[in-house]
């Protein structure tokens, strides 16, 4: 099983690269279901998670082509409308197949995603929405299984409350559905509004993503596209505190700087210099002394949940007591454990983490225990003094490309060991 060997103190200074992101890459790989023609995706990061998906969509049926950053999917026929368990418990994104499966074909069956590191993460919010567009949902051995014969019909879903997927899932169902649906209370996450203006370029009738309530007119059938995918905010947000938590001076480039405004707001307020250079690129310049600032994670255009942990690395070294308040999962600070065990002062109170600095932290042998977390364990260890080892790092390989090639560019001394 992989891990990273990385030794610290160091400062990294240079130019990184962001890949695509893998949060818009998959429903945009799940939307390919929708028509019988092709489609062709631009920038789609190479990550774990995007492999998974394209061999759920080879077990679904559909051609699947990859050419270095692009992505080739024609599903002309559906062979089986399912995403099976042992796809689906390495990665719950899976479902979203089950909107696209049920407005293509009318039925679906998709192993119930469990619970994973952070959270309980149910998928209600996306089976109460398609059972308002006329699906008949049941749930039996651990599958969910979604029929519409009859297909969708267009209706008005209110989110109880925001969900990223559950709206992605909704979204693509609607653009098939007959007459007009209207999701209120949607997710406003631009990779919300980026799988929209890929289903537009399908012909699909779209109004208002990137908003709280999207209007759909459903259409007969949608035909192939070509699309580039949004650069990843969550990977440019974890290499802008990169920059900030070892002092350095880093340029992130390729990214798209009104993704992360909730970021430069907060990276500004605990002492950094962040820049716009031009229209995709911005510059950090890490405090020699970083400030505390306080933190709450909250639907975007909020701070985003994606960067709590990596903020949190970054709070260890800022002078002060910051509180960063977790509030779209029930469970993710597991990084705090593993961040004290290298020196940090954290304490956890309910939905609260305490974060007192600035505190040195020391190389130590620690574990990954979900995506983001390995990323802010990354962020310590290139701080800490001495040697650190990350093990399991399959989970940084789901959402990261090659994050060791691109921190090792910009000067961080790190190392993939088996
Ligand atoms: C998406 O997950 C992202 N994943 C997550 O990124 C991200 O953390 C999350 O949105 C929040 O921004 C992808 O886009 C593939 P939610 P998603 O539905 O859609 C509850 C990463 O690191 N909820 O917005 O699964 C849920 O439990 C990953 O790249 C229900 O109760 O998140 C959570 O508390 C991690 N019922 C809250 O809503 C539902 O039916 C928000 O979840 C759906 C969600």
């Amino acid at each position: 099983m992989d891990k990273f060997l990385i030794r610290g103190p160091v400062r990294l200074e240079g130019e990184v690269p962001v890949s695509g992101a893998k949060n818009s890459a998959l429903p945009a790989l799940a939307a390919c279901l929708l028509t019988r023609e092709p489609v062709t995706l631009e920038r789609i990061p190479r990550v774990r998670d995007i492999a998974t998906m394209k061999s759920l969509l080879g077990t679904i049926g559909a051609r699947v082509e990859t050419d270095g950053g692009a992505v080739r999917v024609e599903a002309k026929e559906i062979s089986q409308p399912e995403a099976p368990y042992q796809l689906v418990k390495t990665m719950r994104a899976s479902s979203l197949v089950l909107g696209p499966l049920l407005a293509r074909c009318g039925r679906a069956r998709v192993s119930m995603p469990g619970g994973c590191a952070i959270g309980a993460r149910p998928i209600n919010l996306h089976t109460s929405g398609l059972e308002l567009l006329g699906a008949r949902v049941t749930q039996s051995h651990g599958y969910i299984e979604a029929e519409a014969p009859q297909g969708l019909r267009g209706a008005v879903v209110h989110f109880d409350r925001i969900t990223v997927t559950g709206t992605e899932d909704l979204l693509m169902a609607a653009t098939l559905a007959r007459g007009e649906t209207l999701l209120e209370n949607a997710a406003r996450e631009p990779e919300v509004k980026d799988l929209a203006d890929l289903l537009g370029r399908m012909g699909a009738r779209i109004e208002g993503a990137g908003a709280s309530t999207i209007r759909i007119q459903g259409v007969d059938w949608l035909h192939g596209a070509e699309h580039t995918i949004i650069p990843d905010r969550i990977e440019a947000g974890t290499f802008l505190i990169a920059g900030a938590i070892t002092g350095g001076d880093v340029l992130v480039t390729g990214c798209q700087p009104e993704h992360l405004q909730a970021l430069i707001v907060k990276l500004r307020q605990g002492g950094a210099e962040v820049q716009q250079q031009g229209a995709a690129a911005l510059r950090v310049r890490g405090a020699r002394a970083p400030r505390s600032a306080d933190m709450t994670t909250e639907e975007h255009p909020g701070f985003p949940t994606d960067l709590q942990a990596q903020y949190m690395a970054l709070m260890t070294q800022a002078e002060g007591i910051s509180i960063i308040t977790e509030t779209i999962f029930e469970n993710r600070f597991m990084h705090a454990l593993e961040l004290t065990r290298m020196g940090a002062n954290i304490r956890i109170e309910g939905r609260q983490a305490i974060v007192a600095g600035p505190r040195k932290l020391s190389g130590a042998q620690v574990i990954a225990s979900d995506l983001r977390a390995s990323a802010s364990l990354v962020l310590a260890a290139m701080v800490a003094e001495g040697e650190s080892t990350i093990d399991r790092v399959y989970h940084i390989d789901r959402g990261y490309e090659r994050i060791e090639a691109k921190l090792a560019q910009v000067g961080a001394n790190i190392q993939r060991t088996e």
